[in-house]
């Protein structure tokens, strides 16, 4: 009976974190003004608020990428090799990947996030359903740089199938997810057959697109303004929830949503050693979800150094639609 291997690689210390908050919290109002990193909405609460967001009406790509896997994963499969690595990147419950399992066969599956804590149950019990399948927790902050723990590979000479569903490469700029797909594109090895499986969301009208990150019920309000909460934990700070109101608008320039927490009366946030004023109507900039083309992240895939991918989305035509799926070999 094998039971999963958990390697954890992440330490983050309590002081960096405080330094790196605080160092977008005090950012001037020019250029930037001041920001802080959608990796802290993501605490326990906040964890849980994204789960329900996936639940509601206005936000479309969960639903909308299910439908695609589930639609298409024979014809996903037929394109990916048998008894591959597939190493889930950002894997958290590890849902979406163990619906391909029956489909892609992997040999062996490696669940990367940034705790292994939260791979523990979920890796347990899907060795259970699936002992033949060699399990990998492996705890990993990729955001900076994707450095896989050679056990990875483990001895074996498969082909590796990097699976990052969800839209997450969505928080990277072009020019950071330039960067990161190359070092997917490494971690893909040099047997053939591997290759990337990615999710990402797609342009569409303004009014369906700012709806998904400011729903009728309030619940990205919630999530967005939960990080308050996460930053006086962090940091100290005196930051009060009722001073701050939730913003989501689609920046077309830069085919971005973005993420705002605005000032609605003049305040002073103070933590221990410093302080800063914001006026009414200053903002702190919490997030980007970039939209892309078909075409567009194509284009990038084929930058990184993957083949002219095959894609699946929602629509008869591809650009037509909400959700694109693509797989991007490494080799034509
Ligand atoms: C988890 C980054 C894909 O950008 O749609 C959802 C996060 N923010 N609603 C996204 C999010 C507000 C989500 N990603």
């Amino acid at each position: 009976m094998k039971s999963p291997e958990f390697i954890q690689l992440h330490h983050d210390s309590t002081e960096e974190v405080r330094q790196e908050l605080l160092k977008g919290l005090t950012a001037n109002p020019l250029p930037g003004g001041a920001e802080v990193s959608p990796k802290f909405l993501y605490d326990a609460l906040g964890s849980r608020l994204f789960e329900a967001i996936t639940e509601l009406p206005e936000y479309y790509p969960t639903r909308v990428e299910a439908a695609i896997f589930s639609t298409h994963a024979q014809a996903m499969a037929s394109h990916i090799p048998k008894g591959a690595t597939l190493i889930d990147l950002g894997a958290g419950n590890c849902g979406k990947a163990a619906k391909l399992f029956v489909h892609l066969a992997p040999a062996r599956y490696v669940a990367v996030d940034i705790s292994v804590d939260f791979l523990r149950d979920a890796l347990a019990s899907l060795q259970r359903q699936y002992p033949a399948i060699d399990m990998v927790g492996v705890g990993l902050d990729f955001s900076h740089t994707l450095d896989l723990p050679a056990q990875v590979g483990a001895a074996d000479d498969g082909a590796r199938v990097l699976f990052y569903p969800g839209s997450s490469i969505g928080n990277f700029t072009p020019e950071q997810a330039l960067v990161f797909l190359r070092q997917v594109r490494n971690a893909c090895g040099p047997v053939a057959g591997s290759g990337l499986l990615i999710g990402v969301d797609l342009v569409k009208g303004i009014d369906e697109l700012e709806a998904a990150y400011d729903d009728a019920l309030g619940v990205t309000a919630a999530f967005n303004r939960n990080l308050l909460s996460n930053v006086n934990r962090m940091v100290g700070s005196d930051l009060r929830l009722a001073d701050w109101a939730h913003r989501a608008l689609f920046n077309t320039a830069e085919s971005r949503i973005e993420m705002h927490l605005e000032a609605l009366r003049d305040v002073l946030v103070q933590w221990p050693g410093g302080s800063r004023a914001f006026s009414q109507g200053e903002r702190i900039h919490t997030e980007n979800s970039y939209k892309w083309t078909v075409a567009g992240f194509s284009q990038l895939l084929c930058e990184a150094g993957f083949t002219q991918p095959t894609v699946w989305t929602d629509a008869q035509t591809p650009e037509h639609g909400r959700f694109a799926v693509l797989w991007a070999g490494t080799n034509a």
